[in-house]
């Protein structure tokens, strides 16, 4: 009997029931007052959700279209971009802007490490004639389970005068994420993440700083325009055909949101991820980011013990608990696992998580004191 399979991969997340019926129901008009009306809604709470006074768009795509949309609505042929790469997806940021005719230059650090003020800030102080346009940023980078901190590299970028572009898609709704507080110029996230909703959907806002640099885009997408979805925006309305069922999705997912309130949402995340963590070294687990100030409150990188597979613990989570756990990605496959702990999270899931990983690695010989990740799991959690 298999029918209860918990996503504790970075998403697609685990989906509420509500949203589930919401989405089955049959299809309505896209150009119906009804729709209309979901859309208002929607735009309405996405602002809540996304802490800006600025519309926020609703692209029907994955998060990655939502990055595209970003880069080929600011970027003009050789215009300078610097990429701040702390993995995968800080990564994927310097593979749109190269397509976008960008002039790319990155700042890379080890996997697991984030970029500190100190380099950014001597790279652009460097830059005496502004040449670099844009800067890219990853807040949450779901490869490694590291977050850079958003807040302080977006001033530093600000007191510079380039753009900030950031990717949100693992970190809106679980980590603290203010464009309009923090001067965020561009930041973009997706459905099947915090948002409880399954794939489909990606996000984006921009604010009058990033329009600026808009209305100079010598050839801006066509199906990403920034221009056509602010009309629809306004419009309660949307430029094409969207995903009408996840929408009505989406609808009931950011009320569910809005009745815990976002601030509470990021606090459940944030005592969730510091709760896990502490389990996991309490069952002699090394985790990959070892400071938890550097740690993403989504997603957990851990190291297997020596002499166990990654294959063999993700194996028996998945054919005994049902739970799926993700392997690390590119050079990191099979030299870690990542926990998520984002969305649609209850304590009940990660109690029985930190169980089922005890029992999968007692089975694989691995040495700890039986019972120690739970009980840890737990003591933190009652600490709230
Ligand atoms: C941090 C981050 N950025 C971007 C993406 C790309 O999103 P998608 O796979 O929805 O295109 C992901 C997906 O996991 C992600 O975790």
């Amino acid at each position: 009997m298999k029918d209860k399979t918990f996503l504790m991969i970075p998403g697609p997340t685990p989906v509420p029931q509500s949203v589930m019926l919401e989405i089955a129901k049959h299809p309505i008009g896209h150009r119906s007052p009804e729709f209309s009306q979901v859309l208002k809604e929607v735009y309405s709470d996405l602002k809540y959700v996304f802490q800006t006074e600025n519309d926020v768009f609703i692209y029907t795509s994955s998060g990655t279209g939502a990055m595209c949309a970003a880069l080929e609505n600011l970027i003009n042929e050789g215009d300078k971009v610097l990429c701040l790469v702390i993995g995968n997806f800080g990564n994927r940021w310097a593979k749109i802007a190269e397509s976008c005719g960008a002039v790319v230059e990155k700042i890379e650090v080890d996997p697991g490490e984030v970029i500190t003020p100190q380099m950014l800030k001597k790279r652009l102080d460097e830059d005496i004639n502004g040449e670099i346009k844009l800067v890219t940023l990853t807040h949450s980078e779901t490869s490694t389970g590291a977050a850079n901190d958003i807040k302080t590299l977006c001033g530093i970028i600000n007191n510079h005068g380039a753009l900030s572009v950031v990717d949100g898609v693992t970190s809106v709704c679980a980590m603290p994420c203010k464009p309009d507080e923090w001067g965020i110029n561009v930041l973009v996230s997706g459905s099947q993440k915090g948002f409880m909703v399954p794939p489909g959907l990606a996000f984006l806002t921009a604010d009058e700083k990033a329009w600026k640099v808009y209305e100079e885009c010598k050839h801006p997408s066509f199906y990403f325009d920034w221009g056509a979805y602010r009309k629809s925006v306004r419009a309660n309305s949307t430029p094409y055909t969207p995903a009408v069922n996840l929408i009505c999705g989406l609808n009931s997912a950011l009320k569910m949101i809005k009745d815990e309130g976002i601030d509470n949402m990021n606090a459940r995340h944030k005592r969730h991820a510091l709760a896990l963590r502490a389990a996991l070294r309490a069952i002699n687990l090394k985790l990959f980011v070892e400071n938890d100030e550097n740690a993403s409150y989504s997603i957990t990188s851990i190291l297997p013990p020596e002499g166990i597979s990654v294959p063999d613990i993700r194996k028996i989570l998945k054919e005994d608990y049902d739970i799926e756990v993700a392997n690390g990605q590119n050079q990191l496959k099979d030299k870690i696992f990542r926990m998520g702990t984002l969305g649609y999270v209850c304590d009940r899931d990660l109690i029985s998580s930190v169980g089922s990983l005890e029992a999968a690695l007692s089975r694989l010989g691995h040495k700890f004191e039986k019972g120690a990740g739970v009980r840890t799991l737990i003591n933190q959690l009652n600490k709230g």
